[in-house]
C-alpha cells in the first residue's frame, strides 16, 4: 500500500469528519474527498490555471501550490457549451458550465490492499459538448466494479478550445483542448499514486471526440511514457483535422460575428462567453458548406506539425521510432443513424442522395454508388445513407486504423482487440431523439461502459454493462481483455479477423466484421 495513503487513512480514522474519504497529499497540496458506499471520490481537482482573462486561448499554465485543504466534494462546471441537449441526449449533458473548467475527478475503490490500475476517460461531444460531470460518467460504480482508480477529465472545447488566429506566439495557435488533456494526463502520472493508483499502469480511454483524442495520444511519441495501453470507442477516424487555411477560414467567420479587427486577440478576449458561443455557432454553420464531414466537428484539432502531425490514419507522419502500444478499438452497428436523422429531418430522395454522395466523394462518387446503390423500393434513402456513413466514418476507418497498426509493432500477432457494440438502449434514454429508439445510435454504449445509471437497466442491460466493465478492467490490469462469462476475447489477427460482439443475451466471438464494405473503403480511401 502507498505510504502516504496509509498515513492519511489513519488520520481519517482518527476522527476527521464522517463520510469523508482519506485525505490525500498531491504535489500541489492536500485534498479532502468524500466517501460513498461504493468508493471514495475526489471531485473538481484543478490541474491547470483557470483559462480565463489573459489565459484565454493560451497554453494551459501550471497551477500553484495551495495552502489549505482543497474541498473536493463536488463537481466543477463543464467547459462552455450551448444547447447540448439539442445535439445529444440529456443524460450526457453537464448541468452547468463555466470558462473556469480545467478540473478532473478521481474515484478510488475502497479496497486499498494494493495500488490499483488507473483508467482515465476523455469524454466526447464533437469537441464542443459534454463534460466530466454528466451523470452517465459518474464513476462510483465503475471504480467499484473494475477495482481500478478511475479519472475523468475536462478540456477546453469549441472556439475556446480550438481557435486558430495565426502562428505567432501572440496569436491563438489552436489545439488548446489537446494541450489541456496532455496536462491532465501528466497530472495523473505524477499524482495518482497518492490516490492508491499505480502510475505504471495507466489506461487511456475515450469515446467519439474522446476516442480521437486518445488516438492522438497513442500516436504521440512524447506521450508514450504516460500510459500503458488505450481503448478507442467510436472514433470517427475519417473526419479530417483542419489544415492552417481551413482553420483561418473558420476564424474569419467567427471574427466577423464579433466585430473585431483581424488578429486582434485583445478584442476577442474582451467578449463574453455567451457572445463567443453565439459566434461559434454562426461560424460553423458557414463552414458546413465546404467539406461535408466538417459539419460534425467544426471546431477540432488542426495539423500544426508539432502536436498534431497528420490525420489519424497517416501513421507514417506520426511514428518514426516507437512501437504502438496495445489497444482495444470498436464501433457501434448504427453510429450515424442519429446524425443522418438530425441533419435530414425530411426524407432524402434519389436525386438528393446522388448529390450528397457527389459532395462527399467527388471523383469516387460512381464507385460508392455502385457499392451502395439507391433503394428504389422507397422514397427515402436515409437508412441507406446511415449505413454508408457508419461504415465510412466509423466502422471501416477504425478497421483501417487497426490493420495499419500491425505495421508499427514487432509483435507478429499484434496486441490489438476489436469489438462491435450491438445493443439498443433498454430504457427511455434518448429524450427527444425518439428515432434512436430501437437503433444502436452513436453513444448507445456510454451508459453501459460505466454502469452509472444501472437503476434504469433491464437485467440484460446490467449483464451487458458488467461484461463490458469486466473486459475493460482486465485490459487495464493485464494488457488483455481476457475472459468474461467464459467468453475469451482473443487478439485480432490479420489472418483471423476476430472480434467480440456486445449484444443482448450473450456476447459472441465472430470474424470479419464488414469485410466486404471495409475492403471497398480501403480501396478508395477515407479522406475527401
Ligand atoms: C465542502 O464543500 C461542501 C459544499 O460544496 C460543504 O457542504 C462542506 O461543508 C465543505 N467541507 C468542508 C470541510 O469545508
Ligand atoms: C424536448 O422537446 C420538448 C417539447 O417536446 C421541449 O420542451 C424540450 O426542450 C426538448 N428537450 C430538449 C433536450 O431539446
Ligand atoms: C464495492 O462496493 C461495495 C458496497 O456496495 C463494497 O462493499 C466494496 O468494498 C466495494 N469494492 C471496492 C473494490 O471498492
Ligand atoms: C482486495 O483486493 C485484493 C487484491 O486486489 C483481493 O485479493 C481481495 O480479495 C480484495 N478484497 C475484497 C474484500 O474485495
Ligand atoms: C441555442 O438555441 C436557441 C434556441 O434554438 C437559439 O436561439 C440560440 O441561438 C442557440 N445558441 C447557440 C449558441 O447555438
Ligand atoms: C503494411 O506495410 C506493407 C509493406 O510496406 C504494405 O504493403 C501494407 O499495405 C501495409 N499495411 C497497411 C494496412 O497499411
Ligand atoms: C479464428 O476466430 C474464430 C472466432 O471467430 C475462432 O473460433 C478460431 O479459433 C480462430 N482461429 C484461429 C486460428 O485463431
Amino acid at each position: 500500500m502507498n505510504i502516504n495513503f496509509s498515513l492519511f487513512i489513519l488520520f481519517a480514522l482518527a476522527g476527521l469528519s464522517v463520510c469523508s474519504a482519506p485525505l490525500v497529499k498531491t504535489s500541489y497540496g492536500l485534498i479532502q474527498g468524500v466517501e460513498d458506499e461504493h468508493s471514495y471520490m475526489y471531485l473538481g481537482i484543478p490541474f491547470a490555471k483557470p483559462p480565463i482573462g489573459d489565459y484565454r486561448w493560451k497554453q494551459p499554465a501550471d497551477i500553484e501550490h495551495w495552502q489549505d485543504v482543497l474541498n473536493a466534494s463536488s463537481y466543477k462546471p463543464a467547459c462552455p457549451q450551448a444547447n447540448c441537449s439539442s445535439r445529444m441526449p440529456q443524460k450526457s449533458c453537464p448541468p452547468s458550465f463555466s470558462e473556469d473548467c480545467l478540473y478532473l475527478n478521481v474515484f478510488v475503490p475502497k479496497n486499498l490492499s494494493e495500488p490499483k490500475p488507473v483508467m482515465l476517460f476523455i469524454h466526447g461531444g464533437n469537441f464542443q459538448y459534454q463534460g466530466a460531470s454528466s451523470i452517465i460518467f459518474d464513476g462510483r460504480t465503475f471504480s467499484n466494479l473494475s477495482d481500478c482508480v478511475f479519472v475523468t477529465i475536462q478540456y477546453r472545447i469549441g472556439a475556446l478550445g480550438f481557435l486558430v488566429t495565426g502562428l505567432e506566439t501572440d496569436q491563438a495557435n489552436g489545439n488548446f483542448g489537446i494541450l489541456d488533456q496532455r496536462m491532465a494526463i501528466n497530472w495523473v502520472k505524477n499524482n495518482i499514486q497518492a490516490f492508491n493508483g499505480n502510475p505504471d499502469k495507466i489506461t487511456l480511454f475515450g469515446q467519439s471526440a474522446g476516442g480521437e483524442s486518445v488516438t492522438i495520444h497513442l500516436l504521440s511519441e512524447d506521450m508514450q511514457q504516460n500510459f500503458n495501453n488505450v481503448i478507442i470507442q467510436s472514433s470517427p477516424m475519417s473526419i479530417p483535422f483542419k489544415n492552417f487555411e481551413e482553420s483561418i477560414l473558420l476564424y474569419s467567420y467567427f471574427n466577423q460575428e464579433l466585430n473585431c479587427a483581424p488578429r486582434d486577440l485583445a478584442c476577442l478576449r474582451s467578449k463574453s462567453v455567451d457572445d463567443i458561443l453565439e459566434a461559434q455557432a454562426k461560424a460553423e454553420s458557414k463552414v458546413a458548406s465546404v467539406k461535408l464531414l466538417e459539419f460534425f466537428e467544426a471546431w477540432l484539432p488542426w495539423i500544426d506539425g508539432k502536436l498534431i502531425k497528420g490525420q489519424l490514419l497517416e501513421f507514417d507522419k506520426w511514428i518514426s521510432n516507437f512501437e504502438i502500444k496495445p489497444f482495444i478499438i470498436g464501433t457501434l452497428t448504427e453510429e450515424c443513424y442519429i446524425y443522418i436523422n438530425l441533419g435530414f429531418p425530411k426524407p432524402v430522395g434519389l436525386t438528393e442522395y446522388g448529390g450528397l454522395l457527389t459532395a462527399a466523394f467527388k471523383q469516387n462518387t460512381l464507385k460508392v454508388l455502385t457499392q451502395y446503390p439507391p433503394d428504389f423500393s422507397t422514397q427515402d434513402q436515409r437508412d441507406l445513407l446511415s449505413v454508408m456513413a457508419t461504415n465510412w466514418v466509423f466502422g471501416c476507418s477504425s478497421r483501417r486504423f487497426l490493420e495499419k497498426a500491425f505495421n508499427y509493432t514487432t509483435s507478429p500477432s499484434g496486441k490489438f482487440y476489436q469489438y462491435v457494440f450491438d445493443y439498443t438502449l433498454d430504457f427511455d434514454g434518448w429524450d427527444n431523439f425518439t428515432y434512436c429508439n430501437d437503433h444502436v445510435c452513436h453513444g448507445s454504449d456510454m451508459p453501459y461502459t460505466f454502469d452509472a445509471i444501472e437503476s434504469y437497466f433491464t437485467n440484460d442491460g446490467k449483464r451487458l454493462a458488467r461484461s463490458h466493465i469486466g473486459y475493460w478492467a482486465n485490459f487495464a490490469r493485464n494488457n488483455q481483455p481476457g475472459s468474461v462469462n467464459n467468453l475469451e476475447w482473443n487478439n485480432y489477427r490479420l489472418d483471423n479477423k476476430s472480434f467480440v460482439r456486445f449484444q443482448k443475451n450473450f456476447n459472441t466471438f465472430e470474424q470479419n466484421y464488414l469485410k466486404k464494405e471495409c475492403d471497398f473503403f480501403d480501396s478508395i480511401g477515407y479522406y475527401y
